[in-house]
């Protein structure tokens, strides 16, 4: 099967590159492709053509959405729209991801795929009507909404950690937001696994789904286990993490207060193992840990 990984040199987009082999794969990211561009997409598919499409590729800063909207709903919104009307056209099916900043964090238990939408901010807003666009061009298509992504590719809150922790005895993390860390690694062997089922079977369940590391922490609780896992292998110098709430860091967009996702969907329907956050990061610093010891050999 042939696939193409629109976003190939983001956190998801990298790693599905790195797991991916076993497929004829190809990937693209900008300046090569641009997800909003029809025509550039049809180029760039001109000698390689896909049996299917997966999006990884993003506008993913929170709060840069809110000053740079029109980016956002491009990238967000009117790139997935392009890619699924390339799908319509060629007959092959859509893997889009999606967000938890979909909803507003008003729930108290994990919001599952029925539940209604509500974004907060631009983002949430973009990526929202980017599943719209989806949906309503074409039939053959799953949207994964994943959460708290980090990789060892690319920047996300574990490296901004590492380094923050390197740097000051004292750092301050939001504890009243809480979610599920999810190792990016493993959402790419969940979407892979999902793509293994495409020529076998007849009847793919498509849809919406969700996928997120299992267990619920705040931003502060990730923190003090990053320092934790961290401190064997790096010069941590960080002694104490204060809990602050969202009223004491104010940023620019507003975030859910919750946003833990239900994955029994996907888990039932697709078989992919849902694994503990914890144990996750664990192994994702330990990696993270020899990457950078065969960087400073080189
Ligand atoms: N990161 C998170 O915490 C998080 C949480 C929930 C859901 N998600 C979703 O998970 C998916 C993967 O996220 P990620 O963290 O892997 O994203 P990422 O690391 O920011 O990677 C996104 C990639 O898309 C590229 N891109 C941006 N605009 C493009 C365009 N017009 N055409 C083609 N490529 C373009 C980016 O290039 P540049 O870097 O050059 O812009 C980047 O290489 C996204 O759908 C995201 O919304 C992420």
């Amino acid at each position: 099967m042939k696939i193409l990984i629109c976003g190939s040199k983001g956190q998801l987009g990298w790693e599905l590159m790195r797991q991916g082999n076993h497929f004829d794969i190809m990937g693209l990211d900008l300046p090569e492709l641009n997800i909003t561009d029809r025509k550039n997409i049809a180029a760039c598919t001109k000698d390689f053509s896909p049996d299917l499409l997966i999006n990884a590729a993003a506008y993913t800063s929170v709060d840069g959405a809110e000053s740079d909207a029109d980016t956002a709903f491009a990238v967000n919104r009117d790139g997935p729209a392009c890619l699924a009307a390339f799908c319509k056209e060629k007959g092959i099916p859509l893997i889009h991801i999606s967000t938890d900043f979909v909803f507003d964090g008003t729930k108290t238990f994990p919001y599952t795929e029925d539940d209604p939408v509500s974004p907060l901010g631009i983002y949430g807003k973009s990526k929202a009507e980017g599943e719209d666009a989806v949906r309503n061009t074409l039939p053959e298509y799953i949207i994964i909404r994943t959460a708290w992504l980090y990789g060892v590719h690319g920047h996300n809150f574990v490296k901004t950690m590492l380094r923050l922790g390197r740097e000051r005895e004292e750092l301050a993390v939001v504890a009243d937001q809480k979610g599920c860390p999810t190792f990016a690694g493993e959402l790419a062997g969940a979407v892979l696994k999902i793509a293994e089922q495409f020529p076998e079977s007849g009847g793919i369940p498509w849809g919406t789904y969700h996928y997120c590391g299992r267990g619920i922490t705040s931003w502060h609780g990730f923190a003090e286990k990053i320092m934790e896992y961290a401190r064997p292998f790096f010069p941590i110098r960080a002694k104490k993490i204060r809990a602050v709430t969202t009223a004491d860091y104010p940023t620019p967009a507003r975030r859910p207060a919750y946003s833990a996702l239900d994955c029994t969907k996907i888990r039932e329907n697709f078989a992919v193992e849902i694994p503990d956050w914890e144990v996750s990061l664990e192994k994702t610093i330990r990696e993270m840990a020899e990457m950078n010891k065969e960087e400073s050999a080189d």
